[in-house]
């Protein structure tokens, strides 16, 4: 579904809730939309500005789902057949995002100041188009702090795509952001790709995705954005931060790229998309995207069924893998492929295709039932690790440098005497489940 259509989808099925009451983006709206737990939601009357702001659309694995117009439980198969065959977007004359041509002033828009403790209002839904100069277009997501009237600080993490390509040009960057759009490209731009791999074309293959050349700068955006801001990445460096992250800790101050915007563009009527740093749909839009990257990995090497970057890890740090095992070792060679597959994942748990792994309970029932930590924990020292773990050892500039540990929680093949355990010794492993009983039998209402 494109952005308009997926919010009329959510109006029409009642799951979109409407703020006609006048909300301040300055502190007040971020601090809502969190007491509303990132439901969906629009706010009709902004204070300062005429744009309506929608937050929390994509907060949820069912809403990206159904989004993509698949179910919940296909997510991680769809991204993976969409990685693996992107399909080229065709390329319009005219499209909905450029119905308006207006002059640059970012103090119009309703970018969130979203804490006091932050540096700034920030724009944390926009999606930062580029090219590089020897792998063609990258799409990714970068925070941009409002400095004044046509400038941003934006953040770029050192070795992503963005960064790569602001490195290889001696001078200034073009850029285009792109606010207001669909599961498809958000999700699309939170992948990693190897380079050359268009994210653009891999939004097109999860659904239709026609883009349009920018009026002032030569790349190509998606056609149904609602807002585009067409500019340049300068080589003047400022203070960016402090802005809360992932890891729902505030991230620090680092001196990061000053962007300036020379052409605004935007559909009749447009909406402005926001995001709530640290909440579940920055997690989400972060985490799912991995998810067929450590599938694919694990599966190279045993049986995987599916994988799930838990919330509680930030849908980062910690991943959950569910194996099939037909050997003993299955277990600790899907760990190693976890590291590979995300190498940001801090801790792996691995576990049977009994347990649901969408169930913290659950999760703890196999660790303890299952594994014993001399032989089933594997501990690796200073890896190569995630920039967003605040217990992890930074140096500006470099790769952080962090521990990581692999749980192996499936049922033990091997008994203490390493002795291989009979089908009906691993049988008993399995939770005994009380049979099913037809409720209405027995009470009437
Ligand atoms: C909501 C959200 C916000 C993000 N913010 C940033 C950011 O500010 N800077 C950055 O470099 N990456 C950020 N990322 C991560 C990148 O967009 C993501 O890792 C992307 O896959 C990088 O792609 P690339 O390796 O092709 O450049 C963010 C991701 C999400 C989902």
């Amino acid at each position: 579904m494109q952005f308009r259509e997926f919010l009329h989808m959510l109006q029409q099925t009642g799951q979109l809730l409407t703020v006609s009451q006048e909300v301040d983006p300055h502190l007040e709206m971020a601090a809502l939309i969190h007491r509303l737990g990132e439901q969906p939601v629009l706010f009709q009357r902004v204070k300062g500005s005429s744009y309506p702001v929608v937050a929390g659309l994509c907060a949820q694995r069912s809403l990206l789902a159904s989004g993509l117009g698949v179910t919940r439980e296909e997510l991680l198969f769809t991204l993976a057949r969409a990685l693996n065959n992107p399909v080229p977007p065709p390329l319009l004359a005219t499209a909905p995002c450029q119905e308006v041509i207006e002059e640059v002033n970012l103090y119009k828009l309703p970018i969130l100041m979203h804490l006091p403790s932050d540096g700034g209002p920030y724009v944390t839904a926009g999606i930062a188009v580029v090219k590089d100069p020897e792998f063609g277009r990258n799409v990714s997501f970068h925070r941009l702090m409002r400095l004044d009237a046509t400038h941003f600080a934006v953040r770029l993490v050192e070795g992503r795509g963005t960064h790569a390509a602001w490195q290889k040009t001696g001078g200034d960057l073009e850029i285009a952001i792109c606010i207001g759009n669909s599961p498809a490209v958000l999700l699309a731009a939170a992948m990693s790709p190897p380079p050359g791999v268009d994210e653009l074309a891999i939004a097109n293959a999860l659904m239709p995705t026609p883009l349009v050349k920018c009026r002032t700068v030569d790349l190509e955006v998606p056609a149904n954005a609602e807002i585009v801001l067409e500019g340049h990445i300068t080589r003047q460096l400022v203070e960016e931060g402090p802005f809360l992250d992932l890891t729902e800790t505030m991230d620090m101050v680092r001196r990061q790229p000053v962007v300036e915007i020379h052409c605004m563009t935007h559909r009749q009527d447009a909406y402005y998309q926001a995001l709530l740093p640290g909440g579940l749909e920055h997690k989400l839009l972060m985490g799912l995207p991995r998810e067929p990257t450590i599938y694919a990995e694990v599966q190279k090497v045993c049986d995987c069924v599916d994988v799930l970057l838990t919330p509680g890890g930030g849908s980062w740090l910690h991943a959950v893998v569910q194996i099939r095992k037909h050997g003993p070792d299955d277990g600790q060679l899907a760990i190693q492929a976890a590291f590979r597959g995300h190498t940001s994942v801090k801790h792996v748990l691995v576990v049977d295709d009994d347990i649901n792994i969408y169930d913290p309970v659950e999760l703890e029932w196999a660790v303890a039932t299952r594994l014993q930590a001399d032989s089933d924990v594997v501990i690796l020292s200073n890896q190569g690790g995630s920039s967003l773990d605040p217990s992890a050892w930074h140096v500006p500039g470099e790769k952080s440098r962090t521990a990581k540990m692999g749980l192996d929680a499936t049922i033990p093949w091997r008994k203490p005497s390493g002795e291989l355990r009979s089908e009906e010794e691993r049988a008993a492993f399995r939770k005994v489940r009380y049979p099913a009983v037809p409720l209405e039998k027995y009470i009437t209402k």
